[in-house]
């Protein structure tokens, strides 16, 4: 059995961004049925939770969304994972809403990192991919608020699409190599149902990591943890780091010790799950630890997800969750 070592806790399936491969527009329009607040898992409900999936191996907890900076007051919930012992926290996030003042709220409640989606340094560029209009100059100041606030290193992720932003990549490492920041530069996924996802749309980590190196000569660093996400990099010239992600083609299944939990408390055992296990189900209506540590640990023995290795088969065959909902 794989160890569960992460668990990914969505903390919302809103998001005010609508990225062209995540949430598009035609789909999570003005009538989209989001989940209503009571259906959400409260903080208190999710920290129980966390305690169980402690017990039972995770060491570290990804706070995702939608975009979770969107629920209030998270540093309150950070607090909490701390107090019961979570080390390693860290959110992942698209970077609106985080101003200096709470990249300190977050800091001083506990988060070790952080991690913000950027996908072009260009307005044009990337205004066409968040579809919002959002511009880059604000989530570079949240960038800013994160490394004041000492969230070191800032990750940046992009992901890339062909035809939509490769041609922002070098840009996109000149600015951040030797800033502190590591960026990570993301194969699109067929993640969800909704995103149109087509293989001819994938820019290859292979392919980014010969442009890269074609600027700036670069060589593979080890894993931080066995099961990395990234794979990494480092610059020859002392520049810092950067990352690709290959999860369409190089799958790290094998590897994987990742659990989701959504909004609304269903637990996922892979990105690309059709169906969770409802542990709301079991916290409302009066289960004991051991009953859902119990519900816990058998789904994790049960899992035999493998999905990127096998995308090929069953990528238009099969329903599943949305990333939106679930998280990155
Ligand atoms: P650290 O290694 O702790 O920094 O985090 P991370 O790289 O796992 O976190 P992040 O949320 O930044 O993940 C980066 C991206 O990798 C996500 O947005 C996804 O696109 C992808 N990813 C993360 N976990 C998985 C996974 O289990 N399976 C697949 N296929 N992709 C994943
Ligand atoms: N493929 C790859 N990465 C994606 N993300 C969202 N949708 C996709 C997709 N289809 C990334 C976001 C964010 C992280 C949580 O997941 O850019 O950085
Ligand atoms: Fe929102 Fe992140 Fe999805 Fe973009 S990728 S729509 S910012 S959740
Ligand atoms: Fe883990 Fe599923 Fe991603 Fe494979 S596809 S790495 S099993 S989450």
């Amino acid at each position: 059995m794989r160890p569960l070592r992460d668990l990914r806790v969505s903390l919302t399936d809103r998001c005010n961004f609508r990225c062209r491969y995540c949430m598009p527009k035609e789909v999570f329009g003005a009538d989209f049925a989001f989940l209503p607040h009571h259906k959400l898992l409260t903080f208190e409900e999710i920290t129980r939770l966390t305690g169980l999936f402690q017990e039972l191996g995770v060491r570290k907890v990804r706070l995702t969304g939608g975009e979770p900076l969107l629920r209030k007051n998270v540093d309150d919930l950070v607090r909490m994972l701390n107090d019961i012992g979570v080390d390693d926290i860290a959110l992942t996030t698209n970077g609106s809403a985080l101003n200096s003042d709470l990249a300190k709220r977050l800091k001083t409640a506990g988060l070790r990192r952080i991690t913000i989606s950027l996908d072009s340094l260009r307005d044009e560029v990337f205004m066409a991919m968040n579809d919002v209009h959002f511009p880059v100059s604000k989530v570079l100041a949240a960038i800013e608020a994160a490394k004041e606030a000492d969230l070191n290193p800032v990750k940046i992720n992009m992901v890339v699409k062909k035809g939509w932003n490769e041609s922002s990549i070098l840009e996109m490492a000149d600015y951040f190599r030797g800033s502190g920041c590591i960026l990570r530069l993301i194969e699109f996924m067929d993640v969800g149902s909704t995103n149109g996802w087509r293989l001819a749309d994938v820019v290859t980590a292979e392919e980014m990591v010969s442009l890269i190196q074609t600027h700036w000569p670069i060589h593979k660093l080890p894993p931080n943890y066995a099961g990395e996400v990234a794979l990494r990099y480092e610059y020859e010239d002392g520049q810092g780091e950067i990352g690709v992600i290959a999860s369409v083609t190089q799958a790290f299944c094998g590897a994987c010790t990742r659990a989701r939990l959504s909004p609304e408390g269903k637990l996922y055992t892979c990105l690309f799950g059709a169906n969770g296990l409802d542990l709301r189900a079991l916290l409302r209506s009066g289960a004991s630890d051991d009953d859902i540590r119990l519900a816990i640990h058998n789904a994790w023995l049960n899992r035999d997800d493998r999905y990127s290795e096998l995308r090929s088969s069953l990528t238009f065959s099969r329903t599943k969750v949305e990333m939106s909902h679930i998280g990155g």
